[in-house]
């Protein structure tokens, strides 16, 4: 192909792999598969990189990322970016109307009513339809130049269509919808590392990450809600935003026209209860004057346009008295303060404790004993203490100061240079501790043997039958039956009687011993290692197949794996480091548990004429198999294992993270793709 063919392939790859980005992100009316879509961005990727001259700024390949910015330019905004002035009730909008209605004599105004997203401003600049710039914020007449990290957005079009100004900028806010923002803080919780309080911080941190790789992979969007330039063909914003919404802008439909105060206030009633049903955060709504010309008479004060307010959603808050601070031990030995309060309605439920997370939020709120606080449930599950009342503080009461020692088992605790929380290092020998792994052990997630709740794990504790996960496989039902206690339920504040009768302890005996069929990963993540979540789990059982590949590694193989990072590889080494987790694991394994992943050629190790003198090629990561382990299972069948593919191959079996190259190359060639389900039946059929 010669620069000419190629640029003109490149215009056109482009044009079309952007029009099904916008069909999928803006519209969310997908019309080619994944599939498809990732030929073309490939093909397009391929001539950029012999065409290099062609690579241009907009190319949709720059949506995955790569460039990196060491550090952000600061960038003047052409047009300053205002805020807006916050109310928080009817009568703050009435005095707004009435303002402007005075300042416009009377004449007639409409409101346009929107959703106030709750994410990170940007503004972006377009000339001749491409995207020449996106900035933050910032002070409002400077911000960064995040351009790099924006073109990742798939929802912020590179290029435009229709008849679109020379130059203009439009305005809107970059967020991190639920789901996004959820899965991010599941990983971030698996790794070790500090979620994210909410998705307004979510995106704010992804946008300024420098490895704009990274910022393609947190999933942010953007809506936007505000057009400026010079000249611009519009009389009305409401009409401006439907142009843009022409140009490829991802514009909200959930706008209302309204022309008087009780209009306002039903679309602030209906988003003040509906924004639960989102998939985003909004945090108020914004009313904005609709006629450009009325815009222009009022103006702007020095810090925000007269045109348009913002309704801020109230928080829902109460106040009551702080009874005590109690300390929790979770099973890594961390300490959690908790807040008991006197119980009190909120949001519809009733409240009787509030996370204070670690010492320095105890310091911050400078809580004292039976102080009056305010309660707050926002976004967040758990309700939090959001500040104190010490206009109803007695002169008397002494500051809440952090304890300094265990409350279950009186060690000294330790807390680790840069981290906010205490620890007990009593690892063996505290309580909590121990009862947490052993529960952490059997939970549904990891051995299920759910048949041994809190109340029984406790009793089998109490009675010296458990004290590490292995004594689980020494249990004997004569051991158990007869075993009876009462305890007090915490959660429901009753009394409640176990009783370990025959059916109750055969339950037990069986889903112990079903427990010794659960796959490898999860007998990794049971093991309740720091930082090793279900996620990480999975990858290190992955990739070294057997504990024993895993007990040898050292602390720079773990790091050397993308996944894990320093912390992850320090508590994993430092947990199969311990001679009393080498024993336990010794005893686990004599118990039979699985501490290699499942191997299917252990089935085989015949030969099988759907697979002799077959050729294969494997790549990628699977599921049931080890790297070799696949291979090796091929060639006891009778297959013939190929290091690439040629037109000789027979078959291509499919496994995890295959790079796509492949499978383009095996269907030119006409071979047969398996992936690794297709494989196994193959194998057992
Ligand atoms: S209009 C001159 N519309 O709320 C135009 N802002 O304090 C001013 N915001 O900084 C902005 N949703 O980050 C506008 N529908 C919306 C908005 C919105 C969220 C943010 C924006 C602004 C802040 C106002």
């Amino acid at each position: 192909m010669d620069a000419s063919e190629a640029l003109k392939r490149i215009e056109a790859l482009s044009r079309e792999i952007e029009e099904h980005n916008y069909n999928y992100y803006v519209l969310a009316q997908p019309t080619i598969s994944d599939f498809s879509f990732d030929m073309k961005l490939k093909e397009l990727s391929e001539l950029e990189s012999q065409f290099p001259e062609y690579a241009f700024d907009d190319s949709p390949t720059k949506r995955v990322g790569g460039d990196i910015t060491k550090e952000f330019a600061t960038v003047a905004h052409r047009f300053p970016m205002l805020s807006l002035s916050n109310t928080y009730s009817t009568e703050e909008i009435m005095d707004f109307q009435q303002r402007t209605n005075r300042m416009l004599g009377d004449s007639e105004v409409e409101y346009i009513c929107e959703l106030k997203y709750d994410g990170v401003a940007i503004s972006l600049t377009y000339e001749n339809g491409k995207l020449v710039r996106a900035v933050t914020r910032g002070d409002g007449s400077q911000g960064d130049e995040v351009s790099n990290n924006a073109r990742t957005i798939r929802s912020i079009p590179l290029r435009l269509k229709g008849n679109y100004p020379d130059f203009f900028e439009i305005r809107g806010e970059i967020f991190m919808p639920h789901k996004a923002f959820n899965q991010l803080n599941r990983i971030k919780e698996e790794q070790g590392d500090k979620p994210f309080a909410n998705p307004r911080n979510a995106a704010a941190g992804s946008l300024k990450l420098q490895d704009s790789s990274m910022v393609a992979k947190r999933k942010l969007d953007c809506f936007l809600y505000y057009v400026s330039g010079n000249d611009l063909p519009f009389k009305t914003h409401h009409e401006s935003l439907m142009a843009a919404r022409g140009w490829g802008f991802k514009i909200s439909d959930h706008t209302k026209s309204c022309k008087s105060i009780s209009e306002i206030q039903e679309f602030i009633d209906h988003w003040d209860k509906e924004r639960h049903n989102l998939s985003f955060d909004i945090d108020g709504v914004v009313i904005k004057i609709n006629d450009f010309h009325q815009q222009e008479e009022l103006g702007f004060t020095a810090k925000s346009p007269r045109w348009a307010i913002a309704y801020k959603f109230k928080a829902e808050q109460v106040s009551t008295r702080l009874r005590y601070v109690s300390y929790q031990v979770g099973r890594t030995g961390a300490l959690t303060p908790v807040a008991n309060l006197e119980p009190v309605q909120l949001a519809g439920t009733t409240v009787k404790r509030a996370s204070l997370h670690n010492e320095d939020i105890i310091n911050k709120l400078d809580l004292h004993e039976k102080d009056t606080v305010h309660v707050e449930k926002g976004g967040e599950i758990i309700p939090k203490i959001v500040g104190v009342d010490i206009t109803q503080r007695d002169d008397k009461s002494e500051k809440i100061r952090f304890i300094r020692e265990c409350p279950e088992c009186g060690a000294q605790l330790k807390k680790n240079e840069g981290e906010a929380a205490w620890y007990c290092p009593n690892e063996f020998a505290c309580p909590p501790q121990i009862k947490g792994r052993i529960e952490h052990f059997v939970g549904r997630k990891a051995m299920d043997i759910s048949s041994l709740g809190e109340g029984k794990l406790d009793i089998l504790y109490q009675k010296g039958l458990i004290e590490n996960i292995d004594d689980l496989y020494q249990l004997k039902s004569d051991e158990l039956l007869g075993i009876e206690k009462s305890y007090k339920d915490e959660e429901e504040g009753k009394e409640r009687i176990v009783r370990f009768r025959e059916k109750t302890v055969q339950n037990i005996l069986d889903a112990i011993e079903e427990s010794k069929k659960v796959p490898f990963e999860r007998v990794l993540f049971a093991l309740g290692i720091r930082h090793t979540g279900e996620t990480v789990a999975k990858t290190l059982a992955q990739h070294f197949g057997s504990i024993d590949k895993l007990m040898e590694a050292s602390e720079e193989d773990l790091t050397n794996i993308t996944e894990i990072g320093p912390k992850i590889a320090e508590s994993v080494s430092e947990y199969f480091g311990s001679e009393r987790n080498q024993k336990i694991i010794e005893n686990l394994k004599n118990a039979g548990l699985k501490f290699e992943i499942d191997v299917i050629e252990k089935k085989t190790n015949t030969v099988k004429p759907q697979i002799e003198g077959k050729k294969f090629m494997v790549s990628g990561i699977f599921q049931n198999f080890s790297r070799n382990g696949i291979k090796e299972t091929i060639e006891e069948a009778g297959g013939i294992n190929q290091s690439s593919l040629s037109s000789k191959t027979d078959f291509l079996v499919a496994g995890d993270k295959m790079g796509p190259s492949k499978k383009t190359k095996a269907e030119k060639l006409g071979i047969t793709i398996l992936d690794e389900n297709e494989f196994i039946n193959m194998l057992e059929n």
